[in-house]
């Protein structure tokens, strides 16, 4: 009786302690299959320790429970031989990083058993196939990098099930057809990167729900169509790359939403018309629109405080001014058609003589002399939200619920459905902002019994000043609008 209990404690103990030697066990396997030396004694977990100060090329974790947890592999020249399946065996796995080894072959089926992993990096190998179709399993996925293989095939749909993915890189690679409808669900994303492959198609609505996005590189591929006025939707982007592609139609002038962007190509497109106005896009340091057919520029370049550099190279109908602000500094452009205003730009370079043309499309807003007649366009009952001044509905029912954009004009909405920009920000709100602190003789129209206009568009100008129509009334234009 003791006997048997003592044999059967002896046994789990023996068990217990395989069992916590076994991820070391398979990595030594796998050091062995590469041709690796083993810098821990065999049979223990002290693969656990050797490697864990690591930092290059090399670097192995374990929990508590000397479980490997995390193995980042590099640079070592494994040239032709493939990813080892025994990595499926090491089931904690949370980060697997195997980049820049010279791995081929396909990427085993088995990996995505692996579901405890959060960061996968294969960069930079040669690895070829398709991309596992049920990578969706992998549900705890925040990073997932293929960059620089020789994938082939489309994107699989189970994607979308990768609902904590925050980062997607594929660039590079052979892929082929269009952006998956299941990209829809990807609610936390902030990089995506498709650049360099063979992707085609137009720019579907999945990609537009990626409102988390801050950088999106679309370069190097077959897309096509016009760009939808739902790219303004991407209030957060600070990177959009969209050079090298076959786009074509009008800029939409929702680019003008894109307030964080700071850098922007599209380059080597068929873009055609005039470069709507991006006075919003603040933070703006590069813009190349290269190799088009862009007829003007915006003169609202001139308040973008950062923006560097601009090539507006190849764009043989462009005409009339760059506007620019003190910062550029590289402006490259090939035709005396067009002459530079402000700036420090170096090079051969036409300088403009005489006084600033106004570009008179140079704005989203509705300036134009139909909307005098306020009341033509716009609902009465509608006028709760500042918006109307310009021309845009109030954001109704849903769309109230997000607000896309924010600027020194109140909180902008956007409706999905009709696929246009609708105010947030009451009146009374954006009313009270501005004049907050402020004495009301402030305003030059109180004295001839007119209110002070909130929003800046100018329909009329006599003596006394600039008269702006609010909710049906006229009003004189502030002071600030002259800034
Ligand atoms: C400007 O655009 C042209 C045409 O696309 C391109 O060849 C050139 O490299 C660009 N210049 C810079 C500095 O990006
Ligand atoms: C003025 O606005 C109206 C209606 O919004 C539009 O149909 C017309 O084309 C605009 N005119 C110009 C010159 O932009
Ligand atoms: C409206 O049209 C008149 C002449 O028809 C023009 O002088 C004025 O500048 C226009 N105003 C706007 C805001 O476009
Ligand atoms: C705008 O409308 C008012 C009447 O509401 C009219 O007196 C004025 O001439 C119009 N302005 C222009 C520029 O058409
Ligand atoms: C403005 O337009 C509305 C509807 O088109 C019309 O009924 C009204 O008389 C117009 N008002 C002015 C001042 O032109």
């Amino acid at each position: 009786m003791y006997f048997s209990i003592l044999l059967l404690l002896l046994n789990t103990v023996i068990i217990g302690g395989l069992a916590a030697s076994q991820d070391c066990n398979v990595l030594a396997e796998i050091f062995k299959e590469y041709g690796l030396e083993t810098y821990w004694e065999l049979g223990t977990n002290e693969c656990c320790n050797a490697y864990k100060d690591f930092e290059y090329p090399i670097i192995i974790n374990c929990n508590q429970d000397n479980q490997i947890i995390k193995v980042h592999m590099a640079d070592l020249y494994l040239e032709n031989k493939p990813i080892s399946q025994k990595f499926c065996s090491l089931n904690s796995l949370i980060s697997l990083e195997l980049m820049n080894n010279g791995f081929s072959g396909t990427m085993p089926a088995c990996l995505t058993s692996l579901t405890t992993l959060e960061y996968l990096n294969l960069n930079d190998n040669d690895i070829s196939g398709s991309i596992l179709s049920d990578i969706g399993k992998l549900t705890n996925l925040k990073e997932l990098q293929l960059s620089k293989n020789s994938f082939s095939g489309t994107l699989p749909e189970s994607l979308g099930k990768l609902k904590s993915l925050t980062v997607l890189y594929v660039d590079a690679n052979d892929l082929e057809g269009s952006i998956p409808n299941s990209f829809a669900y990807l609610d936390n994303i902030k990089s995506l990167d498709l650049s360099k492959n063979g992707f085609s198609g137009n720019l579907p609505s999945s990609l537009f729900s990626l409102t988390t996005l801050e950088h999106l590189y679309l370069n190097n591929n077959e897309f096509s169509g016009s760009i939808s006025e739902d790219i303004g939707v991407f209030a957060a982007l600070t990177e959009l790359d969209l050079k090298n592609n076959d786009f074509k139609g009008a800029i939409p002038s929702s680019i003008n939403f894109l307030q964080n962007l700071e850098w922007l190509s599209l380059a080597n497109n068929y873009l055609s018309g005039e470069f709507p106005s991006i006075e919003k896009l603040k933070y703006l340091i590069y813009l190349d629109v290269s190799n088009n057919d862009i007829r003007s520029m915006p003169t609202s370049l001139k308040a973008l405080p950062y923006l560097a550099s601009i090539n507006v190279t190849k764009n043989n109908n462009l005409v009339g001014e760059l506007n620019l602000g003190k910062e550029a500094e590289e402006c490259l452009m090939d035709t005396s058609k067009v002459c530079v205003r402000g700036g420090s730009c170096k090079g051969n370079i036409k300088q403009c003589t005489g006084n600033v043309e106004e570009n008179p499309t140079d704005t989203t807003k509705n300036n134009n002399n139909s909307s005098n007649n306020s009341s033509n366009e716009i609902n009465t009952d509608d006028d709760s939200c500042w918006a109307f001044i310009y021309g845009y509905p109030c954001c109704k029912g849903k769309s109230r619920n997000h607000v896309y954009a924010e600027d020194a004009d109140g909180e902008w909405g956007y409706d999905i459905n009709k696929k246009s920009w609708c105010g947030i920000s009451s009146y009374e709100e954006i009313r009270n902002k501005y004049t907050k602190g402020k004495e009301s003789d402030d305003c030059w129209s109180t004295k001839y019994g007119y209110s002070c206009c909130i929003g800046c568009t100018n329909f009329a100008t006599t003596e006394e000043g600039s008269w702006g129509i609010e909710r049906d009334n006229w009003c004189g234009i502030p002071s600030y609008c002259k800034q």
